[in-house]
């Protein structure tokens, strides 16, 4: 299946992603990295590995759905049938979340529905939680709302700076996410008989 990855920031979840994909265990392309942040660190990281760029700013157009029209346009293009968020600061609209239901997750760095939105490590350290984690789930309108697919717990030790606790969270992301992807869309194609191997399936 090829499948597109959404990120804002540095992409080391991304990296994590076309890593997977290259050494198989994740059985899946990268067909195209999006951004919304055309200056992001992870966009010389998808030219570096060859993968298309498409790169916009949100300013530029009227409304999300006429941005997300193109991000559609550009993803049957290539054929991509999936899509991964990873670090992508905003939420989606019902233009993407129609054209690709129930094809789109998220990670999150907590234990959902704890620590939702913004800055997910700061809000637990400032709880003094004792626990936090990741989270893979599918993505829905809300913020980090959709239906939880998998779930890994992290320790806050006492003495953990914020950094110590961003470490550990990331060394588990990488491992999850491109294994739960790899889940996701295996049983994904063994679910739906009808679906397209070069592309999203109409509806
Ligand atoms: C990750 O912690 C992910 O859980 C969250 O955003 C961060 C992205 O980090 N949604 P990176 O850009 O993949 O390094």
């Amino acid at each position: 299946m090829r499948i597109a990855v959404f990120a804002s920031g540095t992409g080391s979840n991304f990296d994590a992603i076309v890593e997977a994909s290259r050494q198989g265990s994740l059985d899946a392309r990268v067909c195209l990295m999006v951004t919304d942040k055309p200056n992001a660190a992870v966009v010389g990281k998808a030219r570096s590995y060859g993968i298309d760029v498409f790169a916009f700013s949100p300013y530029d157009y009227s409304s999300k759905r006429d941005y997300e029209l193109e991000i559609v346009r550009e993803l049957k293009e290539r054929g991509c049938g999936f899509i991964a968020l990873a670090g992508y600061m905003r939420l989606l609209g019902k233009t993407l979340l129609g054209a690709f239901e129930g094809r789109i997750v998220n990670i999150h760095p907590s234990l959902l529905p704890a620590f939702p939105g913004l800055d997910a490590i700061g809000q637990a350290m400032e709880a003094g939680a004792g626990e936090t984690g990741v989270t893979v789930h599918f993505v829905d309108a809300g913020m980090d709302t959709g239906p939880v697919i998998a779930q890994v717990p992290v320790t806050i030790d006492k003495e953990d700076t914020r950094a110590d606790v961003q470490r550990k969270i990331q060394q588990v992301e990488h491992a999850l996410y491109p294994q739960t992807i790899h889940k996701t869309i295996t049983k994904l194609m063994k679910e739906v008989p009808d679906y397209d191997e070069t592309g999203t399936t109409e509806r």
